[in-house]
């Protein structure tokens, strides 16, 4: 693996820096998050975004807090930061499940029995795995999605949806480590990136991250998939995971679910990775994955990439009225059935159903 990855998070000597995806790629900036306040605002806000790279962020932002204190705070107050925290954004599961790990370790009676210093201690060393086990998970998922191809031979096009890439994630990312685990592999690779409105994290993200390694991409706006896996031979298309339900069903970025009903019109593979993390094991179906329904403004202003000067951080391109309604879910569901396989870091799983989730996953 070429060692150029980019990173989003930073931690150093107890202090939390993010890198401000908003800005990306006209600016490479990272923030210092002074609060477990500032780690909600910068979820909440997209500064940091991706599941993995928000379920770090957010571990960390529990040890910011907690150097931030001089006294042990009392347990209530403890859980309330940590309820704050899970509720920054509703749709992906890891941040959640990450705070459930946390509070294994963090009990009530181990909180009655520890001090501030161990506290701190133990909070930074489970973060810190947090953010080592994302970058093996990743290696993992990116080995096992390549094996996907070992077969093939000539070169290889793929479709991806938003960003799945270093700064998702503390690693290569998922559904773009394969996509970097392809291009090791010796694979003369062509990605197409759709835009992925409104953020644009396929255009300013995903498209940043290959260019600064160089792999070939072309930037397609949402709507031309249609037209792409119609004309352009693609392999498959690879994308991410926000939440997977125990049959498969997978919440992530809105236009994913365009994206599978094209590729099965055209017979296209259509692969979900994820990690262990992405699975909520306690919802049956996509049905009960909540839906982030985020700001019109972000439609129709592209507000949030303005700086406080107004300036965009990306061309305004065609924006509508201030007047006008627009619906802005943040993700949308793809049934199973759509989904040739979700590559784990334990493997693929193929079919997707409830009892192939259970085997690979042991549940
Ligand atoms: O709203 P975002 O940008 O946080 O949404 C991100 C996605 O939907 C990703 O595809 C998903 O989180 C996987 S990132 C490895």
């Amino acid at each position: 693996m070429k060692n150029n990855i980019v990173k989003s998070i930073l931690w150093q000597d107890g202090k939390l820096f993010l890198l401000d995806q908003r800005k990306l790629p006209g600016h490479e900036e990272f923030i210092e998050q002074y609060s477990l306040e500032d780690v909600i605002d910068s979820i909440r806000k997209m500064i940091v975004r991706g599941a993995p790279a928000i379920a770090i962020s957010g571990i960390y932002g529990m040890c910011v807090y907690l150097n931030s204190v001089s006294e042990k705070p009392d347990y209530s107050d403890f859980l309330m930061k940590i309820q704050n925290l899970v509720e920054s954004r509703p749709t992906a599961v890891n941040l959640r499940l990450a705070t459930e790990e946390y509070l294994n370790q963090f009990t009530e009676s181990y909180w009655r029995e520890s001090g501030l210093d161990r506290i701190r201690r133990d909070s930074e060393t489970l973060a810190n795995r947090f953010f080592e086990e994302d970058i093996e998970t990743n290696s993992k998922i990116a080995s096992n999605g390549a094996d996907l191809f070992k077969d093939h031979t000539g070169d290889l096009n793929i479709l991806t949806h938003c960003n799945t890439g270093a700064i998702a994630t503390a690693g290569i990312g998922t559904a773009l480590g394969v996509i970097r685990f392809l291009r090791d592999r010796g694979f003369r690779l062509t990605v197409y990136v759709s835009e992925t409105r409104p953020y644009h994290q396929g255009s300013r993200l995903t498209s940043w991250e290959l260019g600064k390694e160089g792999i070939e991409h072309y930037i397609i706006t949402d709507s031309m998939s249609a037209f792409v896996m119609n004309e352009k031979k693609i392999n498959a298309v690879l994308v991410g995971a926000d939440r997977i339900a125990r049959n498969g069903d997978t919440a992530n970025k809105i236009g994913t679910y365009s994206h599978a009903i094209i590729a099965g019109h055209h017979s296209v593979p259509f692969f979900v990775a994820g990690s262990r993390t992405s699975f909520d094991l306690s919802i049956a179906s996509g049905r009960e994955i909540p839906i982030e329904m985020r700001n019109s403004d972000e439609l129709t202003q592209n507000s949030f990439l303005k700086d406080s000067d107004g300036k965009n951080y990306i061309p305004p391109g065609i924006l509508s009225p201030e007047t006008a309604l627009a619906l802005n879910p943040s993700f949308d569901v793809t049934p199973s059935d759509l989904i040739s396989g979700i590559i784990t870091e334990m493997g693929v799983i193929s079919p997707v159903n409830e009892t192939e989730v259970k085997k690979l996953l042991k549940f």
